[in-house]
């Protein structure tokens, strides 16, 4: 256990100003006159820097970041390896016409991530396509998976989120509030029940049960709405991010790809919130031992440049020249700050770290929900943990009160918290964190 004096040593949080702070009021309203309505800010903080897994507003006060801008600063904040990987090619070299052109840091980061895929039965290799962001991501998975098959049908799963451009959000099933209004979006998009291992009856075996969750509900639609052979993929979050950060059975996603096989549908893995070691593993999909036709990723794999990418095996990537395309997908500063980014993930062992912080967080708030009926379940793998509350109203005002304390998290789903700090978040950070949301939950009563 993390004794006081390590907790107070390393507690560099410091809130001197009421919140917001007069600078940080002053850009607010300054912001709200000109900036769009449709960002949704979920409370007053200026950001001014950040380093590691703290960030100071532009009023002098210091928090620890628990949700690490979205699950995206995998290596902390202006990690010394991305800084220094960032202004080296910005000095060299910003932009060449990327996809135009052979450029070296394009073809090495992409070396990177093939070497990362999960392995498996197929071992033919596989290709790699750079984005700016996770909704990109998407939407080229989905293009290559209906150019490959020649079918336009596509099976997505309720409080899935993946992404707000058109053919993205036509999967993103998270909340009302991101589709209302925009329809009609793609034709041909079913979204079917994501289960909650949690849920699994006790006394059943969890792999049997998850097996069910999928099967049942596929024959279902196959036999009534949608012939499989209309069916060009299946797309799924491995643990779903938006949507409360829900982690499926065992056997759900082995399913899933069986029936894939069966009826000739590529299996998309959408690991935008859930790769880089988020989860303990490059990749989330590997802690279930499947090997899907098409990796989406963003996020995490550069800790905060815009790089996104879908990786997809060259057995399927049957797509033709000049069939997709992008102006600064793959630029060369996402390039080098996501070869740094990734290097740092394995070389300080922080896929490691992400596993040990994550379970002893997971444990604490285990105990936390002991205490009070407010913090209803704790689920969650790695650095990537969701702490379902009794209501949307608690899981809102924990948040806040914890932004008051100096701690920065977010809401997800119906009513649950998340945290998705740095994966170099230490022990000593990791008691910071908890003492603090403690309290403030404990605190509400
Ligand atoms: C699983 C998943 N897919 C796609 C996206 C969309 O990514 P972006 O916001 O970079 O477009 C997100 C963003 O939260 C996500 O969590």
């Amino acid at each position: 256990m993390t004794t006081q004096s390590a907790l107070s040593q390393a507690n560099r949080i410091h809130i001197a100003t009421p919140l917001p702070g007069p600078k940080a009021a002053a850009y607010i309203a300054r912001d709200e006159a000109v900036t769009s309505k449709a960002l949704g800010r979920v409370y007053p903080l200026v950001p001014h820097s950040g380093q590691g897994c703290w960030v100071t507003d532009v009023d002098g006060n210091t928090f620890l970041d628990l949700f690490a801008g979205i699950a995206v600063c995998a290596t902390g904040h202006c990690h010394p390896a991305v800084v220094e990987a960032v202004e080296q090619q910005a000095r060299r070299l910003i932009h060449v016409g990327g996809p135009d052109v052979y450029s070296p840091g394009y073809m090495e980061l992409c070396e990177q991530l093939v070497g990362m895929a999960p392995t498996g039965t197929y071992t033919g290799g596989w290709e790699v396509f750079l984005t700016n962001s996770g909704t990109e991501s998407v939407e080229g998975a989905l293009k290559l998976a209906r150019y490959f098959t020649g079918r336009q049908r596509v099976i997505a799963f309720r409080g899935g989120f993946h992404g707000r451009t058109a053919g993205s959000l036509s999967l993103t099933a998270s909340k009302a509030v991101q589709r209302r209004g925009f329809g009609p979006l793609l034709a041909g998009v079913e979204h079917l029940t994501f289960p909650n291992r949690d849920d699994c009856p006790a006394g059943m075996d969890e792999t049997i049960w998850g097996r069910q969750q999928a099967e049942r509900q596929f024959h279902t639609i196959f036999e009534t709405t949608t012939p499989p052979e209309e069916v060009a993929a299946v797309i799924a979050e491995p643990i779903q991010g938006e949507g409360g950060y829900i982690v499926p059975p065992d056997g759900f996603f082995q399913a899933i790809r069986d029936l894939c096989d069966q009826h000739g549908i590529l299996f998309v893995a959408d690991e935008v919130q859930t790769g880089f070691g988020r989860t303990g593993k490059w990749f989330a999909m590997e802690h279930w031992g499947v090997q899907p036709d098409i990796i989406c990723m963003a996020k995490g794999i550069s800790s905060g440049v815009p790089v996104g990418g879908f990786m997809a095996r060259k057995s399927v990537a049957t797509w033709p020249e000049s069939a997709h395309g992008t102006t600064w997908g793959g630029t060369p500063i996402g390039c080098a700050a996501a070869r740094a980014n990734i290097r740092v993930i394995e070389e300080e062992g922080l896929m490691e770290n992400a596993m040990e912080q994550g379970d002893w967080l997971m444990a604490r708030f285990r105990e936390l929900a002991q205490e009070t009926p407010r913090l209803v379940s704790v689920r969650g793998m790695g650095l990537m943990i969701g702490l379902e509350t009794a209501d949307k109203a608690t899981a809102k005002a924990w948040m806040q009160g914890c932004f008051e304390q100096g701690v920065l998290t977010l809401t997800a789903g119906a009513k649950s918290m998340r945290l998705a700090p740095p994966l170099i978040l230490n022990r000593a950070e990791a008691g910071i964190a908890y003492q603090v949301m403690r309290e403030v939950l404990l605190g509400m009563e």
